[in-house]
């Protein structure tokens, strides 16, 4: 199977949008591992050159759109030499990144204390980093809702290209909008600052979208099962991810299973423990 289907795969049977089922610490080590090996002619991008129909060279931020779906999303951002995608956070969800080509500079922080409804506009943060320089040679790196640098910025030192998956994904919805924010400096408390919320998105902003030219990629298509089936090393890791799960999941609806009908029923219908289930059956073939 090609990296970038097995990369979905394992996204599609780790990742939830179910606050009880999110991913363990192995987990997320599993897919940063999947994603570290990932490279830029994988996902059919040539030597960083994002082009449109006609082969211009289009300036400003692109967007190449993989995969989205209730659980996660995942595609990759695109950007010239100088271009800045502005300070923005990422609520109540966990992020793992990859830069593909070329070098960019990250400056990150984290909630002391999110805007709440007495300050719905303002919120403390603390730096977690700054100019933190990140190229193809850096490993797959993954953030928290309230660590590992959840609000940050990029800039692109050469023209650059990074792979981002969003789990649970933005849902206006479901509580978790795209917000930009600007930085209030506090002069007596050096590494931390106030956080103010913008309307909209911010004027010097442009993403515009690029296609996508890699492998065709379908989370429970006949080819990607039969694909992962002929997979020599993916299915062990697969049969073992599935056993771990189980028995997670057996643990958990025990816990459960005669204190709360709702919260069973909840767990049944969830499309992790369907994955569960599915993944069971197909490594059993
Ligand atoms: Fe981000």
């Amino acid at each position: 199977m090609c990296k970038i289907r097995k990369f979905l795969r394992a996204c599609g049977m780790v990742f939830s949008d179910d606050y009880y089922l999110r991913p363990s610490p192995d987990e997320i080590r599993w897919i940063q591992n999947l994603l570290g090996g990932l490279e830029a002619s994988d996902l059919g991008i040539v030597d960083g050159e994002i082009e449109n129909g006609n082969g211009d060279h289009r300036q400003g931020i692109k967007y190449i759109h993989l995969y989205d779906c209730n659980e996660f999303s995942m595609g990759v951002f695109c950007l010239p030499t100088g271009a800045t995608i502005p300070l923005h956070d990422h609520p109540g969800m966990t992020v793992l990144s990859r830069v593909l080509y070329g070098s960019l500079s990250v400056n990150a922080y984290d909630w002391i204390k999110p805007p709440d409804s007495n300050h719905p506009n303002f919120g403390l943060v603390s730096s977690t980093f700054n100019d933190k320089i990140c190229d193809s040679t850096s490993p797959a790196s993954v953030l928290y809702p309230r660590s590992g640098g959840n609000i940050h910025s990029v800039t692109a030192l050469t023209p650059c290209g990074f792979l981002d998956v969003l789990t649970p994904p933005y849902s206006d919805a479901k509580g978790r909008p795209s917000t930009y924010y600007s930085e209030i400096p506090i002069p007596f408390l050096p590494g931390f600052v106030i956080l103010e919320r913008e309307v909209g998105v911010p004027k010097n902003l442009s993403v515009t979208s690029a296609p996508y030219n890699g492998p065709e990629l379908f989370l429970h298509s006949a080819i990607s099962m039969a694909e992962t089936r002929e997979e020599n090393v993916y299915l062990p890791k697969l049969t073992e991810k599935a056993a771990e799960r189980c028995e997670e999941m057996v643990k958990f609806m025990e816990k459960v299973a005669y204190k709360n009908v709702e919260e069973r029923s909840i767990i049944l219908c969830s499309t992790k423990y369907k994955n569960v289930t599915r993944a069971v059956a197909m490594a059993g073939q």
